[in-house]
C-alpha cells in the first residue's frame, strides 16, 4: 500500500544517499526507497537514515528496491547511477558508459513508476536529461536535469569569500549546461538586492566566474577519488521538496528546449517553475549579446554530445 509521498532514488553512493538523508531529516516525503546493485550497502544505508528520521521525529522512512520492479508508483525518482568523475576525467569522458547506465535505469523508471518525474543527477548532466527524456517518452516537464542550483550556490559561495560579508542574502545565477562552458550571469547576481557590479571589480568578478565554470574540478582536485556530494545532494532535494510541495518556485534546471532562447532540441540550464507536474514554466530572462553568445556555445557542446550518441546508434529504434 502506498501512504503519502514516495521517492525513488536510483544510485546510492555519495550523492544519492545524501539526497536521500537530506530528505529524510526534512521529512517531505512518507518513503524514499534507494536502488543500487550494492545492495547490502543500500540496506546499511537505509536502515541508518530511517533511525536518524526517528531521531528527528521525521516520519519518514528509508526503504531498498532490490530491483527496479521494486521502484513502484513514485512520484518522483532521482537516477544518479553512473560512473563518477574520477580526477583528470571531463564530464564528457563518461558519456557513452552513463548514457548506457540511464538506458536501463529509465526503462525501468517508465515501466514501474510511469507518472513520476524524473531528476537527473548523473553526468554529463545535460546528455544525461536528454537520454532520459528520449528513452522514458515523458513529456519534457517531467524529466529535469539538477545542476542549475549548484552551480548558482558555487557562484553565491565564491562571491560570499571575495566580499568577506554577505553571507545568505547571496543570489547568484547560473544558466547554460553544467560544464565548463556554463553560463554565471553577474549581471543577474545580487548581495541584499545590490548588483554585484557596484560592490566588486570587474577582476574579481572575472575570477569568480572562472572559479564557478571549474567548481565542481577543484573539489574533484582535492577529493581525489570521487566528486563533490553535499551541495550536489542538497541542491537536488530542493528541486524534489519543490516538486512534492508543490512551491511553484523558480529554480534553474535543465531541461529539453523548444524554441526558447532560440534552441530546440537541445537540452540546457534555463530559469524553470518547478511544481507538482515539474518543470512546469520555462522563464526567459533577457541576455545580452556576450551573454547569448556563451548561451550559444555551451548549447553546442551538449549538441555536441548529442551528436555523438547518435553517431554511436545509441538512439535506433527511439
Ligand atoms: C560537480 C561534478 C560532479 O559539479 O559535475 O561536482
Amino acid at each position: 500500500m502506498k501512504q503519502g509521498k514516495r521517492v525513488g532514488i536510483v544510485g546510492a553512493g555519495n550523492v544519492g544517499a545524501t539526497i536521500a538523508y537530506s530528505l529524510a531529516m526534512l521529512g517531505s516525503c512518507h518513503e524514499i526507497i534507494l536502488r543500487d546493485n550494492k545492495i547490502d550497502v543500500a540496506r546499511g544505508k537505509a536502515l541508518d537514515m530511517s533511525q536518524a528520521a526517528s531521531a528527528v521525529r521525521s516520519h519518514t522512512v528509508v526503504k531498498v528496491a532490490e530491483s527496479m520492479e521494486e521502484l513502484v508508483n513514485c512520484d518522483v525518482v532521482v537516477v544518479t547511477a553512473g560512473s563518477p568523475r574520477l580526477p583528470g576525467m571531463s564530464r564528457d569522458d563518461l558519456l557513452m558508459i552513463n548514457a548506457n547506465i540511464t538506458k536501463e535505469v529509465i526503462e525501468g523508471i517508465a515501466k514501474y513508476s510511469p507518472d513520476a518525474i524524473i531528476i537527473m543527477v548523473s553526468n554529463p548532466l545535460d546528455a544525461m536529461t536528454y537520454v532520459a527524456l528520449k528513452e522514458s517518452g515523458f513529456e519534457r516537464s517531467r524529466v529535469i536535469g539538477m545542476a542549475g542550483i549548484l552551480d548558482s550556490s558555487r557562484m553565491a559561495a565564491f562571491i560570499q569569500e571575495k566580499l568577506g560579508y554577505g553571507g545568505g542574502q547571496i543570489r547568484a545565477s547560473v544558466m547554460g549546461g553544467h560544464g565548463d562552458d556554463m553560463v554565471p550571469l553577474p549581471r543577474y547576481s545580487t548581495v541584499a538586492g545590490v548588483p554585484l557590479t557596484d560592490v566588486l571589480s570587474e577582476n574579481e568578478i572575472a575570477e569568480i566566474v572562472d572559479r564557478t565554470r571549474h567548481g565542481g574540478a577543484e573539489i574533484v582536485g582535492h577529493l581525489k577519488t570521487g566528486s563533490a556530494y553535499y551541495a550536489p545532494a542538497k541542491s537536488t532535494a530542493i528541486m524534489v521538496e519543490a516538486i512534492l510541495k508543490d512551491t511553484k518556485q523558480i529554480h534553474p534546471c535543465a531541461v529539453y528546449l523548444e524554441g526558447e532562447y532560440g534552441f530546440s532540441g537541445v537540452v540546457s540550464g534555463v530559469p524553470v517553475m518547478l511544481g507538482a507536474n515539474g518543470a512546469e514554466k520555462i522563464i526567459e530572462i533577457t541576455l545580452n549579446a556576450a551573454e547569448q553568445e556563451m548561451f550559444k556555445s555551451s548549447c553546442a557542446s551538449v549538441e555536441a554530445l548529442i551528436l555523438t550518441l547518435n553517431k554511436n546508434n545509441f538512439f535506433e529504434g527511439k
